[in-house]
């Protein structure tokens, strides 16, 4: 037996079913976008530990900052004994992504506990209590955050759920606005959101509005910027807190620091996480000053907030992708794959979409062409076919008929062109190839 199937064997034993299991990958040692097993064997890493290392597997200065924090102290609670490394980040934070004329940042362990805390202090801000969110939306696995979430099939069984939380169609162009304009869409979707007002929830007992503009879990689909500017306008008029969940969008993903940069629009609080910390664990509530404000002494917290080495390797991290212009990388990491994801959307009916935004790229598997019937099966096929041959994939979306990539942003070009080879080869060989 394998060492790897060995190992498989002994987590099957002894991890519950429910820790979700991607794929049959292990792992002894990782460096950029290559993955080494415990046999030995190398994988191309296009799941970057869902988002989480734009930067790469272990760049060399975030690790080196990590042993030289673990040097010096590991922890001390944020709360009880002060530490500079929190106070650099946030002070970066608030320099790259700043909300207005004064920011302030608190920093937390997880996306699930940003979303919480988020919830908590638009709460306070607003003395309101009730939150509206999105079909497709994923925020976490938490109370409030799971509430928040929308697919089933991450809450089965699991209520009851926190109250006062309320739910519009997330803007999807692809499955609901099929033979309009982007104008005329969004001009429909802005007056849904305006009805819901009416028949949905009071605005005046809203506390906030919560979005991912690019949706991660939900497959990479993109919020019109039209729309989004309506919201801002829709919150402003209410006194509603605006926040953005940049958990998985931010950190060069797209080509900027973070989604938001591409519509101009400045939220009251902003969530992040995942490429942060480039593996370790660390998240940011980021917000205008006014409102961060709001939230009394001890109403947010924990003991591991902005734990010291995780600070340490956000601090690199920030570093690192300023140093090697990732942003830029980003952008240049998203045309490869969107134009390679083109042409196979060109060549294989069986493709309904490609969109995204930068290097937030997706493919959704439908049948008949039709984005109301979608084929889940074909891209579980695709995912496990491609694993057979080294490449971690992920597919996302409520029917899990999307293919996304979230490769690291620092991936050698051979490599990238290499896993597309493949994705495109599996399809191939699973659809037959088309007739010319
Ligand atoms: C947009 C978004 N928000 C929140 C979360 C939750 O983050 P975590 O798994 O770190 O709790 C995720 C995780 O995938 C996410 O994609």
């Amino acid at each position: 037996m394998k060492k790897s199937e060995e190992l498989l064997e002994r987590r099957k034993r002894i991890v519950p079913n429910g820790v979700g299991m991607f794929n049959t990958a292990t792992v002894s040692s990782a460096k950029n976008a290559t993955i080494i097993d415990v046999d030995g064997d190398e994988w191309i890493d296009f799941g970057g530990g869902i988002g989480v290392v734009n930067s790469g597997h272990c760049p060399d200065s975030v690790v080196q900052a990590i042993k030289d924090q673990a040097d010096k102290y590991i922890h001390t609670s944020f709360n009880v004994v002060t530490y500079e490394p929190y106070i650099e980040l946030c002070e970066k934070l608030a320099d790259i992504l700043p909300h207005g004329k004064a920011t302030k940042v608190m920093l937390a362990s997880t996306g699930a506990e940003a979303v919480e805390n988020a919830i908590k202090i638009a709460r306070q801000a607003t003395g309101r209590q009730a939150v509206l969110c999105y079909t497709g939306a994923f925020h976490g696995r938490t109370l409030m955050a799971m509430t928040l979430t929308s697919k089933i099939d991450y809450k089965l069984n699991c209520g009851p759920f926190a109250p006062e939380v309320y739910r519009l169609l997330f803007p999807n162009k692809y499955r609901y606005g099929q033979g309009l304009t982007e104008e005329q869409f969004v001009d429909i979707e802005l007056k849904k959101l305006h009805e819901s007002g009416k028949n949905v929830v009071n605005p005046t007992s809203l506390a906030a509005i919560i979005i991912e503009l690019v949706q991660g879990e939900g497959g990479f689909n993109v919020a019109p910027k039209a729309y989004i500017e309506g919201l801002r306008e829709f919150c402003d008029e209410h006194g509603i807190m605006l926040i953005f969940d940049e958990v998985q969008s931010g950190f060069a993903r797209t080509g900027e620091w973070g989604a938001m940069h591409h519509y101009g629009v400045t939220p009251d609080i902003s969530t992040w996480a995942k490429s942060l910390g480039s593996g370790m664990p660390i998240s940011a509530i980021i917000g205008k000053a006014e409102v961060m404000d709001a939230a009394a002494p001890s109403t947010i917290g924990g003991t591991y907030i902005g734990n010291p080495l995780s600070c340490a390797a956000a601090i690199a991290t920030i570093d690192f992708i300023k140093d090697n212009n990732l942003n830029q990388r980003g952008k240049d990491v998203g045309e490869i794959v969107l134009s390679r994801f083109k042409s196979m959307k060109d060549r294989f009916p069986q493709i309904g979409d490609v969109r995204g935004l930068g290097a937030m790229v997706a493919m959704e598997f439908v049948k008949n062409g039709d984005p109301r019937q979608p084929d889940g099966d074909l891209c579980v096929e695709v995912v496990q076919a491609c694993a057979k041959r080294g490449l971690i994939l992920l597919n996302a979306g409520t029917y899990k008929n999307n293919i996304r990539v979230l490769s690291p942003l620092t991936i050698e070009d051979e490599l990238l062109y290499r896993g597309l080879d493949i994705l495109e080869e599996e399809i191939e060989k699973l659809v037959g190839i088309p007739v010319a």
